[in-house]
């Protein structure tokens, strides 16, 4: 069963794996103090956000996200991140994920919820296809 919840205290060792999960899948290497400084912004729950899904108990799936003001509707919701343990992949955790955000979002009154992915990534895309709009938009980007 997956249960999807905000991240508790007993779950930083956890999440800071499967954040490293993410961040080796695309060939990010960080330091441990920008770790810390997530962790923490998500604990204060002000600017940056983070839901844990649960499969049988165990943290296997984990979402950051924010909103933010829009030019032309009501505040959006921006999914930054979204990971899933491998050996727990294909099992909805990912789904039960975006779906428990948009809830988040919707209890308060974003108009909209979207993010971005890389154009090749296959296995995020064959969900992503069966539960939003694809827009057609590519992203760039220069470091600052
Ligand atoms: C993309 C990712 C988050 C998917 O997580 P997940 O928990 O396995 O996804 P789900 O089980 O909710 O997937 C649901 C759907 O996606 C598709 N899917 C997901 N993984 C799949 C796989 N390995 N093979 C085939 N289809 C897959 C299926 O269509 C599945 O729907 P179905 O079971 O109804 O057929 C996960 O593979 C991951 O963390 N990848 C590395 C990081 C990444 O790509 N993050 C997203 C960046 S935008």
């Amino acid at each position: 069963m997956i249960s999807v919840t905000p991240l508790q205290p007993d779950d930083r060792a956890t999440w800071e794996e499967l954040f490293c999960g993410y961040n080796a899948f695309y060939e990010r290497t960080w330091p441990a103090g920008n770790y810390e400084h997530a962790w923490r912004e998500f604990q204060r729950g002000d600017r940056i956000h983070a839901l844990g899904a649960r499969l049988d108990g165990r943290l296997v799936g984990i979402a950051h996200f924010l909103v933010h003001p829009s030019t032309t509707s009501p505040d959006v919701c921006y999914l930054q991140d979204l990971f899933t343990a491998p050996d727990a992949r294909g099992k909805g955790v990912a789904r039960t994920l975006i779906q428990a955000v948009e809830g988040w979002a919707r209890a308060r009154s974003c108009a909209r919820l979207y993010w971005h992915t890389q154009q090749h990534n296959h296995t995020a895309r064959r969900l992503y296809d069966q539960i939003a709009e694809f827009r057609d938009f590519i992203v760039y980007a220069t470091p600052l």
